[in-house]
């Protein structure tokens, strides 16, 4: 079976109640849920992993190299200055695609630039929780698997 990474990164542990005039109040377990229901209706496994921490998002990245078909990737505030992440993304040469809840673009100047968008596959913003089910139906397009 096809198998998908879903990667939350920093303060994205306290959706729900960080914010939600910003970003929902839908909870990371909820996204979650509905992340790995809408890959069971495409026929693909999903796996859901969320850190705070720099190393362990790219220790993340780096264990889906060969395990999993492609990556779902909220990087948080690490978007507007993680190079390193950036280079693992590139480094295992697995198709990503960026999610963000909020429009990062018609915010505050310092989120307009992504370091992931240049080795991502594309960019889902501004549509809050249903982003990353958007995010998964862009990736298995790309990847022309639909199982089911
Ligand atoms: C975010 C946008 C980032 O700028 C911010 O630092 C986040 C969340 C989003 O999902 O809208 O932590 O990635």
């Amino acid at each position: 079976m096809i198998e998908i990474l879903v990667l939350n990164g920093p303060n994205l542990n306290l959706l729900g109640t960080r914010q939600p005039e910003v970003y929902g109040s839908t909870t990371l377990e909820m996204i979650e849920e509905s992340c790995i229901e809408r890959g069971r209706s495409l026929g693909l496994s999903v796996t859901c992993q969320q850190s705070n921490h720099e190393g362990a998002l790219i220790d993340a990245i780096h264990a889906a190299r060969g395990q999993k078909a492609g990556i779902v990737l909220n990087a948080g505030a690490y978007t507007h200055s993680s190079i390193a992440l950036m280079d693992a993304i590139a480094s295992v040469e697995l198709p990503t695609v960026e999610v963000h809840l909020s429009n990062i673009h018609a915010r505050e100047p310092f989120r307009h630039r992504s370091y992931i968008a240049p080795v991502a596959i594309g960019q889902i913003c501004g549509f809050g929780a249903t982003g990353y089910l958007l995010a998964i139906e862009a990736l298995v397009a790309h990847l022309n698997v639909r199982t089911a």
